[in-house]
Parts: structure tokens; C-alpha cells; sequence
């Protein structure tokens, strides 16, 4: 969810709707914002199912004018998304409302004992008890309060609270999710990230865990947990407001599977102009790396396996964060935890992170957005280069997050002497074809749109690869879900014979990733497998090979490059096919729904 405050001159309405714009990336089924009238005396909700836009609809030909209030943009966690459901919510009497990100754990003994004392509640969510807490607690005093009701509260949260008891504040509390506050002139902010007020402000405090602060129209003070005011210095950013604008395409998932020829090169460049030594020297005397993420950059993370352990010969082990957070893992000073997350705001990947940085692990995060939390968390930190991505499927961070991960290996093999400067060069000499490998293969958009067209009415799909190729067929099969809302699996090309081969008959589309590489000859016998029991063969096959013609059903080709490179150009014909197969079917592919681009709850 993403959280938004404004105490200012100007009308807040506004100010919050387009912060709450920036901020749908983490969740968008439902909005709503809270606002303290010009008397002081009334706090006006307003809220609405749906995306920001719906909001803004709703909220069409209201007058609604007040200088202080609070908006949320909602992925549900407690509660479907109805409008009782949406944030703000509000204490009892009225005279309170809150936003909150994040997730709180003793919500239901607290709400237990709320009922006790005669409190009604209206939503299912886990947010309504801060509400009303604050109305029980209420000293007189809304920051008082406010230390109160985080001794209470257990879980990770983010909560921006404002009253009519003090209609010239909002007080903010912090622990685990992001907060940052924005500093302007006579008017002042909070977000759960920067990009929300950019457009006003370029100056910020970010908060950090158990931190409350309170904020006026012309003045920020911060407080530790126990009540020590504490002073912070504003940092400026420099970067614009980077208005992403879909620049002639039709959506920006479209936009940005376009934009890899040039996110790629800029990565490499990236990597090579900000080595961080200390990162190597430490890798150098790593004895285990544990590699974690969620959805499409855990997908990456395992084909960076395969890399980390050829050239750098460092054993690897790739996990879901939030798998990896909650298991008996052995972690000792040799340990390193490499988080790969675009967004850095990955509530799983960051707290597995954290925990294993407390357990004396080393930290490295691989991170598209910078200054972001996993960015600040780490000891080290790698970037893609890629702009924001705004489409909820992840495709040129993918591919992005690839080459980083490549160019890590090898950095790292030639440093500790596991990789000859022979096969350096050779590699890095095919990486820096990659971006004009990609632009030919963008070229084929008429050829898998038709494609797509003859398979878009299939109810499942199945994606094999071998090998390094492997997570290339979970991640396409991870695109078409998303988007498509068609069932598909991917699957290790070999292991479909103990099982999945159940499932094939003539309506069974089966994609086969199977580049001329070393394990080629495998792949091909189980294609046959496939094309035995009359499934449906989609191969995406190295350019030149013409046997594979003959067995499949439909083969796009993809240029000949290194077979170490292979997974960066075969995961982009599969991309462009669930866009295509999602927009035939008349999906919203830049918000598919049930999805957030960013989750920040476990
Ligand atoms: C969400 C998105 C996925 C994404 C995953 C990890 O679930 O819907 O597309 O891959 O988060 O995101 P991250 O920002 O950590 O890479």
C-alpha cells in the first residue's frame, strides 16, 4: 500500500491525488482520502474501489477544500476491497483518521480488547485499531498519543495520523515499512516514497524504524521511540520527476520490453563505471552466497546461480525471501545474502535480508530504484540502470538484473582467479552484442502477435527449459499468468516426464526454450516427448537451426550468441508473447489484477 500526507497552503485534495498517482505501483485496488475542513471541525472521508482514477472520478464536482489530510492507495491484506475496507479509516467519534502501510500482527487481541470498551468496528482490516486506539489513548495531545499507541503495536508499519483535536498536524509513526518526509516552504509531507511529492519538494528526512515525528505547516521535529528529540538534516535529490509517459506505445509493459536494447547497455555501462572493490575482495572470501527475491527477480536470481557458480566458484543457493527468512539456514562470517528486488521495497526480500544481517551475514542488493530501503540496507549495492518500470510485470529489470549478475560473476571469477582472462574477455565481448541481439529479436512483434492470436483461447499452458534456460521457462510462464490470467507452469524440460507429460494432449500449448546450446540434444528429446503426445510445440530456437522447423509447431528465432547469454535474449519472444496473447484477450496488462508492482507486506 502506499501511504500520502499534506499540511500546507495549498488544497490538499489535489496535492494527495496525484501523490497517491505516483504511489499505485504498491497496490491499487481501492482509495481514499481524509480531509480536515477549513473550520478544523470535520474531518471529510472520502473513498473509492478501485484505482486511483476511480477515486479521482468520484470525487469529480465535490467541493472539498481543507490545507491538512491524509490518502492511501490499498493491496488488501485484511479484508476484500470494498469501500469499508479502504483507508483512511476513522476512530469512533470522528475526530481521528489514518493511513497505513504495512501489516499488524496483534491486530486481533487489540481488537478484542477495543470491543471490550465499547468500540464499534466497521472495516475487517487490521488498520481500523490504530484508529481507534488513538481515540482510547488520546492524552490530550496527539504526538503523547502517538508514543503510546506504537508501544501497543506489533508487526511492521508505516501510519500517517491527523485529528480535528489538532486540525495543524499530522504525527507519524515508523517500524519496518517505508516513510519519508518531504520539506517544503510553509507546507510540509509525508510518503511512503519520493517520487509522491517530487513535484513539490526535493528536499527530505527519511524516517527510520521506531522513529515518530511530528509535522506541521512549517515545521518537522523527530522523536526515537522513548521520546528523545533527535535532530536529522534534509537530504535533496537531485533527479527530476521522471513523468513516465507511455511515449507512443500502447501500455508501458509494451514500452518497456522496447526499452531493453537500451536498459541492457546502460547496465553493463553502470556496472563498469560504479565497481565497488570491497564488494569483490569480500565475494573473493565468501564460502556460501545465498541469493534471495520474489516473483521475476527470483527468477533471475536462479539463473545467476548458474553464473556465480561457473566463474566465481562460490557455492550458491537460491531461495524465495520468504522462504529463506523463515528456515534453520546456516550462516556463519564466510556467509554472504545477496537480495536481488527492483523495487528495494520488497517487504519479504528486505526483513529475510536484515535477519540474516544480523545474524553476521554480508549483505549485497541488487536494486533498480536508488536510495530505496534494501539499497540503504545493505552493505553493498549493485544497480540496473533501467528508469522506472512501471508496468506491474517485471520485463527490462529482468534482463537488466542479468546482466548485473553476469558481469558480478565474472568480476568476481577474474579477482579470485576462478576465471581466465580468456573467457572474460570472450564473454564480455558477446555481452556488449546483447543490446542489437535484443533490437533484432523486437523486430519479430507482427510474428508472435500471430502467434499469439492461434494459442490465445488455450486454458493452460506448459514452458520447458533446461539448464540455465530453466528459470527462463518459469519466468515465462510467471508473464502469462500475471497478465493473461491463463494457467501455465514451467517446468525443467527433463522432469516432465515424471509428471507433467500427464497433462499434454492436442489443446496443450507446450513452449519449448531450446537454444543451440550444450544441453540441445536433451531438450529436443523432450520436445519429441511433446510432439508424441500430440501437444502443441512452441520453440524458440537459435537462428539456422532448421530440424527444429520440422518438429515444432511454430518456432521463433532468436539470434546465436554465447551459451552462457542465452537466458537474456530467450526470456524476450516470451515477454512479447503473453503481452500480445494478455492484450488480445482484452487485459489491463499495466495492472493485472490481484497484483501490485510492489508488495511491502510479508
Ligand atoms: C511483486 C510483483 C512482481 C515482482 C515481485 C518482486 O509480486 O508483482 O512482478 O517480480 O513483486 O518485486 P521486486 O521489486 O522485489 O523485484
Amino acid at each position: 500500500c502506499g501511504i500520502i500526507g499534506y499540511i500546507g497552503k495549498r488544497n490538499a485534495v489535489p496535492v494527495l491525488l496525484y501523490g497517491l498517482q505516483r504511489l499505485e505501483y504498491r497496490g491499487y485496488d481501492s482509495a481514499g482520502v481524509a480531509v480536515i475542513d477549513k473550520t478544523g471541525n470535520r474531518i471529510i472521508v472520502e473513498k473509492q474501489v478501485g484505482k486511483i482514477k476511480d477515486l479521482q472520478e468520484h470525487l469529480w464536482g465535490k467541493k472539498i477544500e481543507g490545507h491538512l489530510g491524509v490518502g492511501h492507495s490499498r493491496w488488501a491484506t485484511h479484508g476484500e476491497p470494498t469501500v469499508e475496507n479502504a483507508h483512511p479509516h476513522t476512530s469512533q467519534k470522528g475526530t481521528i483518521s489514518i493511513v497505513h502501510n504495512g501489516i499488524i500482527e496483534n491486530y486481533l487481541q487489540l481488537k478484542q480488547e477495543l470491543i471490550q470498551k465499547g468500540y464499534k468496528f466497521r472495516s475487517d482490516t487490521d488498520t481500523e485499531v490504530i484508529a481507534h486506539l488513538f481515540e482510547e489513548l488520546y492524552t490530550g495531545d496527539l504526538l503523547d498519543t502517538a508514543f503510546k499507541v506504537a508501544k501497543k503495536l506489533e508487526g511492521a508499519y508505516a501510519v500517517g495520523v491527523i485529528s480535528t483535536y489538532q486540525p495543524d498536524r499530522i504525527v507519524a509513526i515508523k517500524k519496518g515499512s517505508p516513510l519519508i518526509i518531504g520539506i517544503g516552504k510553509d507546507e510540509n509531507f509525508i510518503a511512503s516514497d519520493i517520487p509522491a511529492v517530487l513535484e513539490y519538494t526535493k528536499e527530505f528526512i527519511t524516517l527510520e524504524d521506531g522513529e515518530i515525528a511530528l509535522i506541521t505547516r512549517d515545521k518537522v521535529e523527530i522523536y526515537t521511540k522513548d521520546g528523545k528529540r533527535i535532530d536529522k538534516k534534509p537530504f535533496r535529490v537531485s533527479w527530476d520527476v521522471s513523468v513516465a509517459e507511455k511515449a507512443g506505445y500502447k501500455h508501458f509493459m509494451q514500452k518497456e520490453i522496447h526499452e531493453q536494447p537500451r536498459t541492457v547497455a546502460d547496465t553493463i555501462t553502470g556496472f563498469s563505471s560504479s565497481k565497488d572493490e570491497k564488494l569483490f575482495e569480500m565475494l573473493k572470501d565468501t564460502d556460501r552466497l545465498y541469493i534471495i527475491a520474489c516473483g521475476t527477480s527470483y527468477h533471475a536470481a536462479l539463473v545467476g546461480k548458474f553464473w556465480i557458480e561457473k566463474f566465481a566458484k562460490i557455492p550458491v543457493e537460491v531461495d524465495y525471501a520468504s522462504e529463506f527468512r523463515y528456515r534453520d539456514r546456516i550462516i556463519d562470517d564466510k556467509t554472504a545474502v545477496l537480495g536481488i528486488s527492483q523495487s528495494g521495497e520488497t517487504a519479504d526480500t528486505r526483513f529475510a535480508l536484515l535477519d540474516a544481517k544480523e545474524e553476521g551475514a554480508k549483505t549485497i542488493g541488487l536494486v533498480n530504484v536508488v536510495g530505496s530501503s534494501l539499497s540503504r540496507e545493505a552493505d553493498y549495492v549493485l544497480y540496473t540502470y533501467c528508469g522506472p518500470e512501471i508496468g506491474v510485470a517485471a520485463t527490462k529489470t529482468f534482463t537488466a538484473q542479468l546482466v548485473a549478475l553476469l558481469l558480478l560473476a565474472l568480476e568476481t571469477g577474474i579477482k579470485k582467479g576462478t576465471t581466465t582472462y580468456t573467457d572474460y574477455e570472450k564473454i564480455h565481448e558477446e555481452l556488449l552484442h546483447l543490446p542489437s541481439k535484443i533490437e533484432q529479436l523486437l523486430q519479430k512483434d507482427e510474428e508472435i502477435k500471430e502467434i499469439a492470436y492461434r494459442y490465445m483461447n488455450a486454458s493452460d499452458f506448459l514452458f520447458l527449459g533446461r539448464n540455465i534456460n530453466y528459470p527462463i521457462a518459469l519466468e515465462g510462464a510467471l508473464k502469462l499468468k500475471e497478465i493473461s490470467y491463463i494457467h501455465a507452469e514451467g517446468y525443467p524440460a527433463g522432469e516432465m516426464k515424471h509428471g507433467p507429460i500427464a497433462l499434454i494432449d492436442e489443446k496443450m500449448p507446450v513452449v519449448c526454450v531450446i537454444p543451440q546450446d550444450r544441453n540441445y540434444e536433451k531438450m529436443l528429446s523432450n520436445l519429441q516427448e511433446v510432439k508424441a503426445r500430440k501437444g502443441k510445440v512452441i520453440s524458440v530456437a537459435t537462428e539456422g537451426d532448421r530440424q527444429i522447423k520440422e518438429l515444432s509447431d511454430e518456432v521463433i528465432y532468436i539470434p546465436k550468441t554465447s551459451d552462457y547469454l542465452y537466458p537474456a535474449l530467450t526470456v524476450v519472444p516470451l515477454q512479447m508473447l503473453s503481452y500480445h496473447i494478455a492484450t488480445l484477450l482484452g487485459k489491463d496488462v499495466d495492472q493485472p489484477r490481484n497484483l501490485a508492482k510492489t508488495v511491502t507486506v510479508e
